[in-house]
């Protein structure tokens, strides 16, 4: 049992610094019967206490014995203050920056009109993975802003009560969610791993801003180009990192990710403490796992804005899984041609009625 009300004797059989924790501690176990000190003084044991020393305690649970650390305060004003701060800023800031962008470029139209016929762009299976992984970010990224900003955003609407109820739930879908997020993830790297390895026409699309700030530029891209390629990196190695800190958030004090990676970072010349302890372990983990995902959630919108708004005939990719030809020809123009090469076009009329009649004929050859 620790006990902190009952200091001196009470205090002193509950936690007892190892016995190198001081220069002058005494005898192991105390040297002098009936002082459970033996000849060690009070002061080294407080001071021992407070440089967050482990110590011996009776029950099973040694950490337990680490009455003060220092490092919980750094996290809690870590976490409070600059991630939620800047964190909060970043989200705000990529919302007013595509609204501007949406206000000057407006919508990235098909600029040869639309063909009025539609290809195949992504199977059942390739969109399946995208909307496991995309419905479960979703679901991941509101109930984890909710835990970084609810507090002073949802509680003073709905009231306390309300918002702990609400924060509860939104804890256990976080915790139940984040599977298949993962599973999400291994398919979408699975399945499109080998279209997004970089080639020589990545530097060219980059280097015309893949032709989103002036009309009539149409860099040429295989079946991903350049913009997407950094969205499906980001995505997988930004959801392998948030899902191995959040694995050690979910088994608490089971993983030593940090430690091992500084570890092996040192490798290179580095001077990082690898011997971190258990609780710190865990608060880099938190920390890391809240600006990993901040980071995503910041992408993740860009992201959506383009699938949606911001481009003509994006979604179609990934709703009904066809998209117009001369929307492929402009954003993907060698991947149209390779699949002519390989006769495996497939061209269909557009099903959707308004896509038909406003098609330029002459367009779709
Ligand atoms: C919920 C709103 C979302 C919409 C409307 C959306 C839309 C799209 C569309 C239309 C494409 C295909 C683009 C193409 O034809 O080349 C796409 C691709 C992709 N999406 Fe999403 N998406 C959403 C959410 C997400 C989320 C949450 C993730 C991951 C966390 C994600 C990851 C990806 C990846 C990795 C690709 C392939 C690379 C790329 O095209 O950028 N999407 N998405």
């Amino acid at each position: 049992m620790i006990c902190l009300a009952a200091p001196g004797a009470a205090m002193a059989q509950a936690v007892v610094p190892p016995d190198d924790a001081s220069p002058s501690a005494g005898p192991p176990g105390g040297g002098v019967p009936t002082e459970s000190l033996g000849a060690s003084s009070d002061a080294d044991m407080w001071r021992a206490v407070r440089q967050g020393v482990e110590g011996q305690v009776s029950i099973p649970d040694k950490q337990a014995g680490v009455l003060i650390q220092s490092d919980g305060e750094v996290w809690r004003v870590v976490r409070n203050g600059p991630v939620t701060f800047y964190g909060g800023m970043a989200v705000i800031g990529i919302v007013l920056l595509l609204a501007l962008f949406f206000l000057i470029r407006g919508r990235v139209r098909v600029e040869a009109g639309l063909a009025g016929v539609t290809i195949s762009r992504f199977n059942g299976l390739e969109r399946f993975s995208h909307w496991l992984t995309a419905v479960s970010f979703l679901i991941l990224a509101f109930t984890g802003l909710n835990v970084m900003f609810g507090r002073y955003l949802l509680k003073p609407l709905i009231g306390a009560q309300a918002f702990a109820d609400i924060t509860l739930a939104g804890k256990f879908l976080h915790n139940y969610v984040a599977f298949a997020f993962m599973a999400g993830l291994v398919l979408v790297l699975v399945l499109w791993i080998k279209d997004n390895i970089p080639n020589r026409y990545d530097l060219v699309w980059i280097g015309k801003a893949g032709g989103m700030l002036s009309r009539g530029t149409h860099p040429p891209a295989k079946k991903f180009n350049a913009g997407q390629k950094v969205i499906f990196w980001l995505v997988v190695l930004g959801g392998l990192s948030v899902s191995l800190s959040g694995i050690s958030l979910l088994f608490p004090f089971q993983t030593a990710f940090f430690s091992k990676t500084f570890e092996a970072v040192n490798l290179l010349g580095f001077d990082l403490p690898a011997n971190l302890t258990a609780m710190q372990e865990m608060q880099l983990s938190q920390v890391w796992h809240g600006v990993v995902a901040l980071f995503l959630v910041i992408v993740i919108i860009a992201h959506i804005y383009i699938g949606t708004i911001g481009m003509e005939g994006a979604f179609d990719a990934m709703g009904s899984g066809r998209v117009d030809l001369n929307w492929a020809r402009e954003h993907h123009s060698i991947w149209v041609e390779e699949l002519e090469r390989k006769g495996a076009l497939d061209p269909r009329p557009a099903e959707d009625a308004e896509t038909a009649e406003t098609a330029k004929p002459q367009a779709a050859s």
